[in-house]
């Protein structure tokens, strides 16, 4: 599969966005599923502090990235392949879907069916928008059955200012 390089996932940008963003609080001693990690760098400074933290990346080319991330982070798992065809042997505390929903192949009932065996009741998702609208009803849907906790831009200061990128990052609740 083809990669080009990825701003996002470079570490001081991963750093201002987590700086801005302040989900530390919905991963720390969780169980956390990351779908569509790319390298795996967005939240790798969290990886320390959470219970277990698994990558869901169907491109092969950035296993050699979380084997790097694997030397230093006991706790890290990886499996490579879609979401689509998920299938684990667990449900999760929280799963992290960054600019990754519009990218699955599956229809947007069955893209929040397949969240919602995946999450333990009381967990929290946090996910962001893509800037395609492909899929969009699964966030029509999660606002139907999930408590919204937060909602909020994904970029602030120059970024948000330069109107690049329109993307917002929402945080939901499983009652
Ligand atoms: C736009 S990138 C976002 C990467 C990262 N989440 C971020 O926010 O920087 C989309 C990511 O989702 C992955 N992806 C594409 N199709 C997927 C699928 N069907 N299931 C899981 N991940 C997928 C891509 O390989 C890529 O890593």
């Amino acid at each position: 599969m083809k990669h080009t390089h990825y701003i996002r996932q470079s570490y001081l940008f991963c750093k201002y966005r987590n700086y801005v963003l302040g989900i530390q609080k919905y991963i720390t001693g969780r169980n956390v599923l990351e779908v569509g990690p790319n390298k795996g760098a967005l939240f790798a400074q969290y990886y320390p502090q959470t219970k277990k933290y698994t990558l869901l990346e169907p491109n092969r080319y950035f296993e050699a990235f979380y084997i790097r991330l694997q030397r230093k982070h006991a706790n890290l798992h990886y499996k490579i392949g879609g979401f689509e065809d998920y299938v684990a042997d667990e449900t999760f505390d929280t799963i992290v879907m960054m600019a990754v929903i519009s990218h699955i192949r599956l229809d947007s009932q069955a893209i929040f069916n397949k969240i919602d065996a995946l999450l333990n009741k009381g967990g929290f998702l946090i996910v962001e928008t893509n800037n395609t609208k492909r899929n969009l009803a699964v966030f029509d849907l999660l606002d139907r059955n999930y408590e919204k906790v937060e909602a909020k831009a994904s970029y602030s200061g120059l970024m948000k200012w330069l109107r690049i990128d329109y993307r917002t990052v929402l945080i939901y609740k499983k009652p």
